[in-house]
């Protein structure tokens, strides 16, 4: 308890700056509420300083150096040559902080001015039910609250085995290398191993990946995994699968890796080793234990479907409360919750359409169910369409893959898709809509796709599960 200091009453308080939070901010100021946010680092939060946004650009770069390393090693198939081809990281690294990072974040500081809304930065705690302690550089404020919205995000997960430090790094420290790994050691084949390993893989590291479970990329069905598991052994680089890592000793040069896979110990040398086994919730630092909010399993904050805690006035949003740690989740859930403070009843179906998208390369998406999820229903109907069979992605020289739709066999609702293969992260987007609002297979098949694009593989898998298929 912080005694001996007035506290500053204000109306509603957003206590984390990320995708969560600063939009929660926004929709609340935009609902007439006078709004007053707590950042403790940069605005933006995790995901648009060193989570989604840097890495999508890291990316990007390794997606043109790769393709310039084809042309000039005579592999281009478009016929084209390159000589010479050398990459400037350091320009590289300058262009994803100056260009993009600071873009953005730039972008959000404006949005809060714009909106009249308070920004503090330091770091939030809370005293009570009613009470925020801020630490800040200079001191501390106490601010008295009618009305909060936690949005504190999450940190990757350490174990003691590999501490953080030195050649052991966690995504951030990927994100922020200097020099491009020789050889990338991974622990860990999840969305942030499998990303952040394929930019690297792109940029010309050997990868290698030691994951606990039978398939990488867990998010996703073992057919869709499979094409990234067979691109990356085919260019060279290892994956282990239903492998434990075990240790790891580093020198000034370089980390050895100790795991257990097909029953003996292995090592494997490489001079980086990023830990990437999953993220945890950020509620044991901010003084949950001065509250009544109850927390669930894994350190979760337990909410209603409007994000309610057990706290009337207080609401909880993003990766401290079940379900997947999406940012787009967070911003979703924010906008709800800041919209039930201010008297709107919208409380969410939870997720009936909640995208997830792996950046690999062979993009992977899925919304709504998997055909795990719908094992064993008669009434369901899975239809399947290559991209090989549209010409956008032949032209492209990009057509792995394929768009899989679940539909009920009575109507023909659409209630879940999955795509591989070419903009898959933008394709998803038109199943989540037909998703959210209740739409047919027959209702996909009759939407006219801009001929050729990509989105025509999407009438023609529709056209499959309305029974009258064309182009296959
Ligand atoms: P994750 O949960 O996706 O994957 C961690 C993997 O590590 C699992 O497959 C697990 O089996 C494995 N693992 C755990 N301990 C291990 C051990 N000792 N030895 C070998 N393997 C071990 O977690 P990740 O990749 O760290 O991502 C964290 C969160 O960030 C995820 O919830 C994800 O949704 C989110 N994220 C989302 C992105 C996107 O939407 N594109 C991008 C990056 C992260």
């Amino acid at each position: 308890m912080v005694v001996g200091a007035q506290a500053t009453e204000v109306d509603t308080v957003v206590i984390g700056s990320g995708p969560g939070g600063y939009v929660a901010a926004i929709r609340a100021a935009e609902l007439g509420q006078k709004v007053t946010i707590i950042e403790k680092d940069k605005m933006g939060g995790v995901c648009l300083n060193i989570g989604c946004i840097p890495s999508k650009a890291l990316i990007n770069v390794g997606h043109h150096y790769n393709e310039s390393k084809q042309e000039e090693e005579g592999q281009s198939p478009f016929g084209l040559s390159t000589k010479g081809v050398t990459l400037d990281w350091a320009a590289a690294q300058k262009w994803k902080q100056e260009k993009v990072v600071n873009v953005l974040t730039g972008g959000v500081s404006a949005l809060m001015k714009r909106h009249k809304i308070d920004v503090i930065k330091g770091t939030a705690e809370f005293v009570d039910n009613q009470t925020i302690n801020v630490e800040q550089t200079d001191g501390h404020q106490l601010l008295q609250f009618n009305n909060c919205i936690i949005a504190t995000g999450s940190r990757p997960i350490e174990i003691p085995p590999f501490p953080f430090g030195g050649r052991i790094l966690d995504s951030t420290g990927a994100l922020g290398l200097t020099e491009i790994p020789k050889h990338l050691l991974i622990v860990g084949g999840g969305v942030i191993g499998s990303e952040l390993g394929g930019a690297y893989r792109l940029l010309g590291s050997k990868i290698t990946i030691v994951e606990g479970l039978d398939h990488i990329l867990n998010g996703f069905d073992k057919e869709m995994s499979d094409i990234i598991f067979k691109r990356v052994k085919n260019a060279g680089s290892d994956i282990h699968t239903s492998a434990k890592a075990v240790s790891a000793v580093q020198t000034d040069k370089d980390v050895t890796l100790t795991f257990e896979a097909e029953g003996k110990e292995q090592t494997v040398t490489g001079d980086y080793l990023l830990i990437a086994i999953g993220r945890r919730p950020n509620t044991d630092n901010i003084g949950l234990n001065n509250t009544d909010i109850k927390l669930g399993e894994k350190g979760l904050i337990e909410v209603d479907d409007t994000f309610k805690t057990s706290v009337d006035h207080i609401y909880a949003i993003g990766d401290i409360v079940p379900g997947p740690m999406l940012a787009h989740k967070a911003s979703y859930q924010g906008k709800i919750a800041a919209g039930a403070i201010s008297g709107e009843a919208n409380a969410v179906d939870m997720h009936l359409a909640m995208p997830a998208v792996a950046y690999t390369s062979t993009e992977l998406a899925t919304v709504g169910v998997t055909p795990d999820d719908v094992k064993g229903r008669t009434d369901v109907k899975i239809s399947k369409f290559p991209f090989a069979a549209n010409g956008r992605a032949l032209s492209m020289d990009e057509a792995e893959g394929f768009i899989r739709m679940i539909t009920e066999t009575k109507e023909g609702a659409v209630i879940g898709a999955q795509i591989a293969g070419p903009g898959a992260s933008d394709l998803i987007s038109d199943f989540s809509l037909a998703i959210e609002n209740g739409l047919t297979a027959k209702d996909l098949s009759m939407t006219i796709q801009p001929h050729p694009t990509l989105g025509e593989a999407i009438t023609d898998t529709a056209e499959l599960a309305d029974g009258m298929p064309i182009n296959i």
